[in-house]
Parts: C-alpha cells; structure tokens; sequence
C-alpha cells in the first residue's frame, strides 16, 4: 500500500492519538544545552531574565516569549521552561489531543492548545519566538510559514530543533535501514532523517516570509541510554516514519528485535546499555516585515 505524504502524517497523528504513553516514556528529554543555544539565538534568553515584572520596551506587544509549536507531549516544551524560569511566559500547540494532555500533566502553567501550525490559535504580532522541535517536517508548506509569521512580534524570531539520530551509530544505521524498508514509498526520507535529506527548507522558498536559515549541529551532551533491545524497539516503534498499518509494524517490529539481538556490531553487551547518540541540528531565522 502507498500513501501520500498528507496521508502518512495522518496516519502519524493517529498513531500517536493512542502511543502517547510510549512516546512519553521511550523518547528522550531533549538536551538541554542544545535547547539553550537555540533560545539564545531566538533572543528570548536575556528578555526573560531581565524582566522582574516590567517588560522590555521591545517585548510590549508579545503576549507569549516563545510558542512551542508542534510540542507533542510537551519534550522540549518542559526544557525550554527550565531553562527560562518560571517567570518564562510559554504556550504550545500540537493538533492531538492525546499529546496535548500528557503535556498539561508534564508542564502545569504551560497555556497548551490542539491544533495544526497551519491555523494558530493566537493574535497576529503575539509571540517573540517560536520553536518547532522534531516537527517541523509535518508542517514544511507555506501554509504554517505565514502562520508563523502572522503570529511573531516583528524582529521575531523563528528557530527549528531536531534531535537527530546520528547515522554514524552502527544501531542507528541498522534500525534506520529496516525502518526504510518498510516505510510508505512516498514518505520523505526527512521524516527518518533531516540531516540526509534537507528538503523540508525548500518551503521557505515560496515566499520571503523570513532571512535565510542559519544552522548550528552538534552532539548531546548527554546521550539517551536504553536497558534492553525491547525498550529500544519501543522507543524507535514511536517514530512517524513508520507510522503503518498494524500488519506491517508487527513485523518491523520483529525484524527489529533480530537486528537488535543478533547483529555482532549491534547486539547488547553483557552488562551493558544501549546508547542512541543523537545530534542537536538547529536552524533559526527572523521574520522579514514586509
Ligand atoms: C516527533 S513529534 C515531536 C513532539 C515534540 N515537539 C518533541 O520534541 O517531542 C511531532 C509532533 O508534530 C505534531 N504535528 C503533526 N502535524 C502537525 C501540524 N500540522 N502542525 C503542528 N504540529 C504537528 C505531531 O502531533 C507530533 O506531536
């Protein structure tokens, strides 16, 4: 069976409308030095901390300093609070209601919307900065860019997150060759890996909403470890790429248990974890006043 790529990031949503849980406990928390090095550059860092109670005179019209867009059961959303501080004011979207209420429980005083980027919730000229974190190919169009754009203060900021797997792993490399292969034909490879296909920035082209991306990639400081090869299934079973029907991910699953279990440069050590190193790829650019 194929699908379109509308079809297969339905099929995603879907998935994740009853894995949340899974998605909860196997994916990592995001690093946080590589979520402070993109709130810098989003220049939302010394507004936050400058405030005490009166706002900067540039940050007037902002309701919200940083829209987590995309946010999922709130990963980033709980770090980019950490890292700003309680005064930080933080709100996030994400078109399921499942994602959406593991985020409330995780990030209290979090304001939390469901929706899609291409239709956000919130004024024109409200936000200082938006992050979009290991989501932004689910919503690379026009559509969500002008949305974003609409929703900025002007001189906002617009940054992208994501926490890539890097390839370079033996584990990484096997997981993500079984996963292609059962993968829909016309899923973009950027769903699995958007550092091997950089097509999702083509969507800036259309129209000179904003400058163009800079781009920053460096490795975790802290690498996600996983006991056994079943939670490692579990966790890489939460990716959108192989968001499929019940039939076919039964058997990815199993081929992925054999990999994992026989593969000499692959299988567990005696008394050892399993480590998926993973790089914090970040673009940001600012909004363009036209
Ligand atoms: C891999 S998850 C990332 C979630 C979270 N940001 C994180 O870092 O864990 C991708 C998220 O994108 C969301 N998503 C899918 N289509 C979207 C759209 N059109 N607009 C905004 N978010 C979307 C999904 O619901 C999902 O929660």
């Amino acid at each position: 069976m194929s699908a379109t790529k509308e079809q297969h990031s339905d099929a995603a949503r879907d998935m994740w409308e009853t894995t949340n849980d899974d998605y909860e406990k196997f994916r990592p928390s995001h690093d946080k030095a590589g979520v402070k090095a993109l709130l810098d550059r989003l220049g939302v860092m010394d507004n936050v901390s400058q405030r005490n109670g009166t706002p900067p005179t540039n940050d007037v019209t902002a309701k919200y300093d940083v829209l987590d867009v995309g946010a999922g059961t709130g990963k980033c959303t709980r770090v980019i609070k950490d890292v700003l501080g309680e005064d930080a004011r933080i709100v996030a979207l994400d078109p399921v209601a499942g994602m959406i209420r593991q985020l409330k429980a995780a990030v209290p005083g979090v304001d939390a919307f469901v929706g899609p980027c291409e239709a956000i919730p919130l004024p024109d000229n409200s936000v200082k900065a938006v992050v979009s974190s290991q989501s932004f190919h689910f919503y690379a169009n026009e559509a969500a860019l002008r949305e974003i754009h609409r929703v900025l203060i002007p001189g906002g900021k617009f940054g992208i997150n994501f926490t890539a797997d890097d390839e370079k792993s033996p584990l990484v490399h096997g997981v993500y060759e079984l996963i292609r292969k059962y993968m829909y034909p016309e899923c973009p490879e950027y769903y699995l890996n958007p550092l091997l296909d950089t097509s999702w920035k083509d969507c800036f082209d259309a129209a000179p909403l904003f400058t163009p991306l800079q781009e920053h990639i460096f490795p975790w400081e802290n690498q996600q470890t996983l006991p056994d090869a079943e939670s490692v299934v579990k966790l890489f079973m939460t990716y959108s790429a192989i968001a499929r029907e019940p039939d076919v991910r039964k058997e990815c699953a199993e081929q992925m248990v054999k990999l994992l279990t026989t593969d000499p440069a692959i299988k567990q050590a005696n008394g050892t974890a399993l480590e998926i190193p993973r790089l914090s790829a970040l673009y940001w650019c600012t909004k363009n006043v036209q």
